[in-house]
């Protein structure tokens, strides 16, 4: 392989089930949650990829998992040729340095009575590199410039910022650590619109001046366009189609990923009212007993007896790197097969918890 196919991160089939326990005497384990259920990717180093799909789909579990946050139940996460899952202890800690996470709410993730400080000196000093009082003075302040913030934040607080500042802030703190890859969940979405933009330009500009790789994790399509390489859709708790950006929103080719991008508004209204859009039937069903075969089938206006309902597709090749997980993607996007109207399914939990799918009716679609 050469240098520009390496990948940076590499996940095989990586799984994350949570037991859900019942009983006041004995832990009894009475089902899972299959939050994250088999799924498959690589990053190439100095490259953003962007994880979308509705919320309880699994993508935050997706980005805990791979750093180890929350311990996953099965399959290989290689970093940088290193099997994370085998790591230990001071190796476990190092490789942790070279990963790191931003979040979604910084007022959440920042502690309110520790200064800026104080809060960056804290992850120099868990790995070990804040030796000498000016050198880290000094890495503190470039950190600072670097996220376009003033250094007299230092002594501030999290609550004297805006929200834009705060997330520059959770921004810092990651960034202070020299990491390699940062897995950013929902960086932008607690942020205004015009907040929105120049937090993502600030993630590509340092991207771009420190050949970092990203994992930018959003619910919305739009924030994730320009600023991915390549874009993964999941749902429930698996990859459902995978291309570079810009094959994605020109030909998306994934039942789940058209109607997702059918939702989203265009801005030239004669385009607008001739696009297609795609209603989709019911609710999200439930991770803790999700549907046999495509997950996708309850709600799919494409469903074919009785593949669909039998056989799970993996997430295959369909043409020039564009992987798609329908066993009729070819079918449906030369209009072979046309969609029909769905009749949601319920689909009743076979140990007695979870929720049960609200009854649906049936939705016409184009
Ligand atoms: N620690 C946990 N224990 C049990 N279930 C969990 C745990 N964390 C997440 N889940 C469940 O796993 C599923 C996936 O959750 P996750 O937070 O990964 O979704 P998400 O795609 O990030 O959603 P959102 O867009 O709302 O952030 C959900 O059903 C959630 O309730
Ligand atoms: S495999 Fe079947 S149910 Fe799943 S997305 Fe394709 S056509 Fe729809
Ligand atoms: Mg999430």
């Amino acid at each position: 392989m050469t240098e520009e196919t390496t990948p940076l991160i590499e996940l095989r089939d990586v799984k994350v089930h949570f037991p859900i326990k019942s009983g006041l005497l004995f832990d009894r384990t009475v089902g899972y949650v299959y939050a994250v259920d088999g799924v498959s990717l690589s990053i190439r180093k100095g490259e953003t990829y962007g994880l979308v799909g509705e919320s309880g789909c699994g993508k935050s579990t997706l980005g805990r998992g791979l750093l180890r946050l929350v311990e996953p139940t099965d399959g290989e996460i290689v970093f940088d040729g290193t099997d994370v899952r085998a790591l230990k202890g001071e190796a476990m800690r190092q490789a942790r340095r070279r990963m790191q996470m931003i979040f979604q709410d910084p007022l959440s993730s920042l502690d309110p009575r520790q200064s800026v400080e104080s809060l960056l000196v804290e992850g120099l000093k868990a790995h070990g590199l804040a030796g000498d009082k000016a050198e880290t003075n000094r890495r503190l302040r470039e950190t600072l410039e670097a996220v376009g913030l003033p250094a007299s934040a230092l002594s501030k607080y999290p609550h004297e910022f805006s929200g834009g500042q705060r997330q520059r802030i959770g921004i810092a703190r990651a960034l202070v650590l020299n990491p390699d890859l940062i897995v950013a969940d929902e960086p932008v979405s607690a942020l205004d619109v015009s907040i929105q933009a120049q937090v993502l330009n600030l993630l590509e500009d340092l991207q771009n001046e420190r050949g970092l790789t990203y994992l930018i994790i959003a619910h919305d399509l739009a924030v994730v366009r320009h600023i991915a390489d390549t874009v993964g859709v999941m749902y429930l708790g698996g990859l459902v189609e995978e291309a570079s950006s810009d094959d994605l929103y020109r030909e998306p080719m994934h039942p789940y990923t058209r109607a997702l991008m059918s939702a989203v508004p265009v801005p030239d209204p004669v385009v607008e009212d001739r696009r297609e859009r795609i209603l989709l039937a019911g609710d999200l069903p439930s991770p803790t007993n999700p549907p046999s075969g495509c997950r996708f089938h309850t709600r799919c206006p494409w469903a074919q007896p009785t593949r669909c309902a039998d056989e799970r597709p993996e997430l295959r090749d369909v043409v020039g790197g564009h992987r798609v997980a329908c066993h009729f993607a070819e079918e449906i996007a030369a209009g072979r097969i046309r969609p029909h109207e769905v009749e949601v399914e319920l689909v009743r939990p076979t140990d007695g918890t979870g929720p049960v799918d609200p009854p649906g009716e049936l939705i016409p679609t184009p």
